[in-house]
C-alpha cells in the first residue's frame, strides 16, 4: 500500500490488517515490522514493496498543490513497477468536472491507470471531515473566525477505508460508485458545530469564496458534491466528538 502512513492509508491499514497481510510503502524511518522505506518520487524500495504482493492500494499524495503534476509521475512510477497486479486508487468526486491543478492531476493519475493494461479500481469520494476540520481550526486563530460560504458533503475516513478494503480484496471494478458523506451542508455550519463542540466562543463572518471563475463555476454547480451517494453514515458532528472523547482535543489529524 501507497500512502498508508497517512489519514486514509492509517484507516485502511486497521480495516485490512485481519483480513490480509499488508505492507506500507513509506519515507519513514522507524517503520514497523513489514513497512518497506521507499519513495515514489524516485522510485526508490518500489521493488521490494512490490515483491510478492497480490494486489495494491494507492492512496499516497505529496498534497503539492504548486506542482500536482508530481503525483501523476509518481503513479506512473508505480504503474511501471506493478506487472498485472491489481491496483485500487482513491480519487476525489468531481475531478473530471472542475478545472483545478490538483484535481486535474488527479484526473490525469485516473487516466494513466485505466490505460495501464492492468486491471484497477477507482473510487471518488468527496472531502474527508479530517479535511475539514483541518481548513476550519486555524480560522479560529482570530476573534471574528471568516469562513467562505461553500457547501461540501463530507465523509467519515473511517467508512471510506472500510469501502476501499472491499475494493482492494475484491475483484477489479473499474470506476465504482462516488462515495459522499450523510449530509450536504456547509463550511459555516460545520464551523458552527466546531465551536460548540469545542465550547470556543468566537464570532462568524460568512464570505462569498473567492476562485478563478470556471472554478468558481463548478463548485456553484455541485461538482464535488454526491447528493445521489450519501453512503457515508458518520456525520461531522459526531466525527469531532470521537476525537474529543478520544484525547479530550480535536486537533489536526494531519
Ligand atoms: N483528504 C481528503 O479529503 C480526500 C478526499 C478524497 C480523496 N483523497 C485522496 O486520498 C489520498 C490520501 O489522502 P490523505 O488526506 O489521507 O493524505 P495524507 O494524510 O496527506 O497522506 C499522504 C501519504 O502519501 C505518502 N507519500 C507522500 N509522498 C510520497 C512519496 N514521494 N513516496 C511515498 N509515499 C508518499 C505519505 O507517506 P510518508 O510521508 O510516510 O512517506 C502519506 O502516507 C490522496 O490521494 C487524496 O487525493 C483525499
Amino acid at each position: 500500500m501507497t500512502g498508508g502512513t497517512g489519514v486514509l492509508g492509517r484507516a485502511l491499514v486497521e480495516r485490512l490488517k485481519d483480513r490480509a497481510e499488508v505492507r506500507v510503502l513509506s519515507r519513514r524511518e522507524g517503520l514497523p515490522t513489514g513497512s518497506v522505506r521507499g519513495d515514489l518520487e524516485t522510485g526508490i524500495g518500489l521493488a521490494q514493496a512490490l515483491d510478492g504482493v497480490d494486489a495494491i492500494a494507492h492512496c499516497a499524495t505529496s498534497a503539492d498543490y504548486r506542482h500536482p503534476e508530481r503525483d501523476v509521475a509518481q503513479t506512473r512510477r508505480l504503474l511501471d513497477e506493478r506487472g498485472d497486479r491489481p491496483l485500487t486508487y482513491i480519487s476525489i468526486v468531481g475531478v473530471d468536472r472542475i478545472p483545478f491543478g490538483y484535481y486535474r492531476a488527479k484526473l490525469n493519475s485516473e487516466l494513466a491507470i485505466a490505460q495501464s493494461g492492468a486491471p484497477w479500481t477507482v473510487l471518488r469520494t468527496t472531502q474527508f471531515h479530517d479535511l475539514v476540520l483541518r481548513f476550519l481550526r486555524p480560522l479560529t486563530r482570530p476573534p471574528v473566525a471568516v469562513v467562505p460560504k461553500l457547501t461540501v458533503q463530507p465523509v467519515d475516513v473511517g467508512e471510506v477505508a472500510g469501502r476501499m478494503a472491499d475494493l482492494v480484496l475484491g475483484e477489479p471494478a473499474g470506476r465504482v460508485p462516488d462515495m459522499g458523506g450523510p449530509e450536504v451542508t456547509s463550511l459555516p455550519e460545520l464551523m458552527r458545530t466546531y465551536l460548540s463542540v469545542t465550547g470556543l466562543q468566537r464570532r462568524m463572518l460568512q464570505v462569498p469564496v473567492r476562485l478563478p471563475g470556471r472554478v468558481m463555476a463548478a463548485f456553484r454547480d455541485g461538482a464535488h458534491l454526491a447528493p445521489d451517494h450519501p453512503d457515508g453514515r458518520v456525520t461531522f458532528a459526531e466525527y469531532l466528538e470521537s476525537r474529543r472523547q478520544a484525547d479530550g482535543t480535536v486537533t489536526n489529524p494531519y
